[in-house]
């Protein structure tokens, strides 16, 4: 049986996540776009108010949300604005090695310091000569002794700034291409070294920043999983969280979609609201159906998971669709506006800036293509 219909858990975590983003994100989105604001007032709150870490299961503290949840709550508060969600939400990115393949004594220790405090980390994976081709890495970990010895240096890190611990990937047999990758917990008081984050086009209230480790010394027990196994590791990461990217541009898209369809029935042209021009009601209609489509294979991306079934080829459709699907709507959200629309005292603009990302992190567009492509060229991979 197919049933969309939503539990009472489930309305209320959205009524909280939609409230949550109406009083505390919308009012201040603009102005930290605007200022390139770290949001740390609003993450303290989040944190307060439950709609952070919802992944981490009871056994360590959290609450134990599924993945539907968690699309759902990342499509609200997304609607606030992105760049703050991303900022919110990045701890699930950073976390996920740890729930796939952790032991359980770094479990209780880094779950658990995200449970107490409202605490940040980040998932380092991402290199200057390594973004869509993760096993070019150059990040080494050597084995010294009782230390894990980690070089080397990552960029475009997501709350990389203010993070208090990390996950990384580094080259443990530099030859063995994607079979010599080993994935690490790295606390930031280790000796990891924080450059200047980055001046960016949209979400420009999340942070990015560059992560050097210049020998930084770990403790053996802080391999996460296997050595070697590091590059299953971030493929089976980005399959459960690239559902939550989908979702959030399920929530850009639609945010996009109503402030056009609230202009469209106020500003008159030729005698009456654009809205009802042909010309805009196609875009309008097409925007309705692209947001839909958009949330159903984001959702059933994140069923998948809460089955405990391989989304692989799912996660790279909702992705791939969600985000190039936010582009248009906000492009088209902009031409509702027409010339309004390029400029800064209006909504939109931002919107469109915010979607481009979409189509970037966590896999371009064209690496979800690929995945794609090879799930369907060869279905019994993985
Ligand atoms: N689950 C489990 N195993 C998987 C897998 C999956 N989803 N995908 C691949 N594998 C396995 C393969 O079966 C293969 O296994 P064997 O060693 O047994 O042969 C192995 O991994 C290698 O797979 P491929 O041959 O497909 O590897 P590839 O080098 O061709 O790369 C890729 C595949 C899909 C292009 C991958 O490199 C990729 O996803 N690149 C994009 C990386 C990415 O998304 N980066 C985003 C960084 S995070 C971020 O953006 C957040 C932020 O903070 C800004």
């Amino acid at each position: 049986m197919v049933d969309f219909t939503l539990s009472d858990e489930q309305l209320a975590l959205r009524e909280l996540a939609h409230d949550f983003a109406e009083k505390e994100i919308r009012p201040v989105a603009w102005q930290y776009d605007r200022d390139g604001t770290f949001p740390e007032a609003i993450i303290e709150k989040a944190w307060a108010v439950g709609l952070m870490n919802t992944h981490i299961p009871e056994l360590y503290g959290g609450v134990g949300a599924g993945y539907l949840d968690g699309a759902i709550l990342e499509e609200e508060l997304s609607w606030g604005c992105s760049g703050i969600q991303t900022s919110v939400g990045c701890n699930g990115l950073a976390v996920t090695p740890l729930l796939v393949a952790g032991s359980e004594e770094l479990k209780r220790e880094y779950l658990g310091r995200l449970v107490q405090a409202p605490l940040l980390a980040s998932f380092c994976l991402t290199e200057p000569d390594a973004g869509s081709d993760v096993a070019a890495m150059k990040t080494r970990a050597v084995r010294k002794g009782d230390r894990w010895v980690i070089s080397g240096s990552k960029c475009f890190i997501t709350n990389g700034s203010y993070a208090n611990f990390y996950t990384v990937y580094a080259k443990t047999d530099p030859d063995a291409g994607h079979r010599g990758i080993s994935c690490f917990v790295v606390p930031r008081d280790a000796g990891v070294i924080v450059d200047g984050h980055e001046d960016k086009m949209g979400q420009r209230a999340s942070n990015t920043a560059t992560i050097t480790f210049p020998d930084v010394e770990i403790p053996l027990d802080h391999l996460i999983g296997e050595e070697n196994a590091g590059f299953k590791i971030a493929m089976m990461t980005l399959d459960r969280t690239r559902p939550g990217v989908a979702a959030m541009a399920t929530g850009i898209a639609r945010a996009a979609f109503e402030f056009a369809v609230s202009y469209a029935r106020e500003r008159v042209t030729f005698g009456v609201p654009i809205a009802m021009h042909q010309a805009i009601q196609f875009m309008i209609a097409d925007m309705a159906t692209d947001i839909e489509a958009s949330r159903l294979l984001t959702w059933k991306s994140a069923v998948l998971l809460d089955q405990g079934k391989r989304n692989t080829l799912l996660s790279s459709h909702a992705k791939r669709f969600a985000a190039d699907a936010a582009m248009r709507v906000a492009t088209d959200a902009v031409q509702v506006y027409g010339g309004y629309g390029f400029i800064k005292d209006y909504p939109v603009e931002k919107l469109m800036r915010d979607a481009k990302i979409m189509q970037l992190y966590e896999g371009t567009a064209q690496i979800q293509r690929i995945v794609i492509a090879r799930e369907v060229l060869d279905p019994a991979r993985g």
